[in-house]
């Protein structure tokens, strides 16, 4: 037996690997093992031979599992030893190249616009997504019946305590929250996301605006029209883009027009500031006396204008983006297309 156990040491001393030791293991005390196989060979024996076998190959058994459960350890620790030595990071290697995410264009229309306007003193106003009929529509003076709060164009969430709560459906509720909260005078721009029920080539149910609002003293029509002028001859990059502002109608402005710009579509695409149509860029007025006294301001000291326009609609016209719902697609090929350089912003 003394021999048997000198054998099945050096065997298991011989083991490289665990998966070796385990072999030796179940040959020696698995199930049809060697040591199992004394074991049951006792069944044979007289009484008296059987104790005395049983615990000599019991014994047996023992110094066997201690010795592979030493011998394990030391595999386990030099198995270890030896990935950590073939998975060391070598620090001095040059960096591979990585693929480089981009700035998507929703994102980089919203800062060129605030880049632009912040020259001008107008400072980055925010809202809830979450609004509530007071602040997306009555404070504003669109009155019960307007067909914007129907629900086919409103997303309204589900009644809370009475509360009617709606995800916005423009920016301009930010008007509202600021002109109360804010002293004057105000120049704001309020970027951000808005909902409606539409879906089509140029309509998401969520898509973004960006507000703009001034409120101070001795405002007019000509501060309007100037500075949206100005800005999009900027942001067009057309130093003569013809421009028209149409009369229309907003119910929390007055006078309201629609700006369009001069463009060209005679031969299939879209050249802005060129040939003779003309295309609505965005909607804007004078803030109606309204507005202003639901937020306690004084018209007869306080005027101002807004605007409001659709940040997918100017990037898509600037950028030649042909399909609106590629936004949010999260493509990454036409992320690579569209996308921005966050070093060198083209
Ligand atoms: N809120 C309007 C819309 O979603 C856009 C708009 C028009 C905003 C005129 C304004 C404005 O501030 O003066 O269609």
């Amino acid at each position: 037996m003394s021999q048997d156990l000198n054998h099945w040491q050096q065997q298991i001393a011989a083991c490289q690997s665990l998966k070796q030791l385990d072999d030796l293991r179940v040959h020696l005390i698995g199930k049809t093992g060697v040591i199992t196989g004394l074991l049951k060979g006792l069944g044979a024996l007289s009484f008296e031979e059987r104790r005395e076998k049983g615990a000599e190959i019991n014994q047996l058994k023992d110094s066997v599992q201690a010795l592979l459960e030493v011998k394990k350890t030391d595999l386990v620790e030099f198995e270890l030893q030896q990935r950590l030595k073939h998975e060391s990071v070598d620090v001095t290697l040059s960096p591979r190249p990585e693929h480089l995410g981009t700035i998507h264009p929703v994102s980089r229309t919203i800062d060129e616009i605030v880049a632009y306007f912040s020259q001008f003193g107008f400072t980055v106003a925010t809202g809830p997504d979450i609004e509530d009929e007071e602040h997306n529509f009555n404070a504003l003076n669109i009155p019960a019946h307007h067909p914007a709060r129907q629900s086919h164009d409103t997303f309204y969430l589900p009644n809370q305590d009475g509360i009617v709560k709606l995800l916005r459906t423009h920016t301009s509720p930010v008007q509202i929250r600021t002109m109360k909260n804010e002293s004057l005078p105000l120049r704001i721009l309020a970027p951000g996301r808005t909902y409606r029920c539409d879906h089509d080539a140029t309509h998401t149910p969520m898509f973004h605006q960006i507000e703009g609002l001034v409120i101070e003293k001795n405002i007019h029509m000509g501060h309007l029209k100037s500075c949206l002028i100005d800005f999009c001859r900027h942001f067009f990059e057309v130093d003569k883009l013809p421009v028209r502002f149409r009369p229309s109608f907003f119910p929390f402005t007055e006078p309201s027009a629609e700006m369009d710009i001069g463009c060209d579509r005679s031969n299939g695409t879209m050249k802005i500031g060129e040939g003779r149509d003309w295309l609505e860029i965005l909607g804007c007025g004078m803030v109606h006396p309204n507005v202003l006294k639901n937020c306690g301001i004084d018209s007869d000291v306080y005027q101002g204008f807004a605007f409001g326009m659709g940040v997918e609609r100017v990037a898509m016209l600037k950028y030649g983006i042909p399909d609106i719902r590629l936004f949010y697609e999260s493509d990454t090929r036409w992320l690579s297309h569209y996308g921005f350089s966050p070093f060198t912003g083209s």
